[in-house]
């Protein structure tokens, strides 16, 4: 049997997640609730749109080619995303699973992702197999006040709302105190290209997923804590993946 739960952190944890999908239009709540089930399932969050602002930060290659894109609220080109997001998943804590919050993004970007976990890489990893895919639904009139109302935590990535989820300590990290910041393609005027991107880009993902049987809808639009309680029941009810039944 290869189920050998451990503890760590009060919480116990089984040997394979595998891989997890969350999709969902900009604002659903991804990287919200990628961190909230990465610490949950002790899986790593996987995000293309942070490792992405990681290298314009760092001026890097890929940066420098992705800045401009970004800025206008469009998608980085396939290959480069592929690539990025590939050598991420090589790293050894990807073993047993993860949890992918941003990708895949286009058709293209999916197929690449079925080939990779079909791949060899995979062949001896808990993480094989194929995708459980979560599919964060919102009202679309609400993505709007939480992308402008959006801070985050340059230190430690909390995120934060200033009109649904305020820091204690006004556009102070509640963690560590770091001055909160807005993000550049938070700009209402970005905001309807990088809306009208996903509906044209992403949005054909569910129904590739969908007709795939692995796609599980979720009410976006609750209280955060419903949210991820819907996504970790989600998780379980995929029980030939994730191999413990002792989530609760
Ligand atoms: P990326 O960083 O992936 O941004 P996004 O998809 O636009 O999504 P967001 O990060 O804006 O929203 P989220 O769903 O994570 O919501 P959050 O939890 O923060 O991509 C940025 C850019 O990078 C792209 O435009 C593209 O250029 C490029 N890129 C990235 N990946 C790519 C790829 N694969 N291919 C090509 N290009 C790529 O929550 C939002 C707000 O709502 C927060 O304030 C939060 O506090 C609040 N909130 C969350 N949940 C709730 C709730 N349940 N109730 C009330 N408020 C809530
Ligand atoms: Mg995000």
């Amino acid at each position: 049997m290869d189920v050998q739960a451990t503890e760590k952190r009060g919480v116990a944890v089984s040997r394979k997640v595998g891989p997890i999908i969350l999709l969902g239009s900009p604002g659903a709540g991804k990287g919200t609730q990628a961190k909230r089930i990465a610490e949950r399932f002790a899986i790593p969050q996987v995000s293309s749109g942070d490792i992405l602002r990681e290298n314009v930060a760092r001026g890097t290659e890929l940066g420098r080619k992705a800045k401009e894109i970004m800025a206008r609220g469009e998608l980085v080109p396939d290959d480069l995303v592929n690539v990025m997001v590939g050598e991420r998943l090589r790293e050894e804590d990807c073993g047993r699973g993860f949890i992918l919050d941003g990708f895949p993004r286009t058709p293209v970007q999916a197929a690449w992702l079925d080939r990779f976990l079909e791949g060899k890489f995979f062949e001896n990893q808990e993480a094989c197999g194929p995708p459980i895919v979560i599919q964060i639904d919102v009202d679309y009139n609400k993505l709007v006040e939480r992308l402008t109302g959006r801070r985050s935590c340059p230190t430690c990535g909390r995120i934060y709302n200033i009109h649904t989820q305020p820091p204690r300590v006004d556009e102070l990290c509640d963690c560590d105190g770091s001055p909160l910041v807005m993000r550049n393609d938070d700009r209402r005027e970005v905001l309807a290209e990088r809306l009208k991107a996903y509906e044209l880009q992403t949005r054909p993902l569910v129904e590739y997923y969908r007709k795939l049987g692995r796609l599980v809808d979720v009410n976006g639009d609750l209280e955060p804590d419903e949210v991820t309680a819907q996504i970790a029941a989600a998780i379980q009810s995929f029980g030939g993946h994730v191999k413990d039944s002792t989530w609760t």
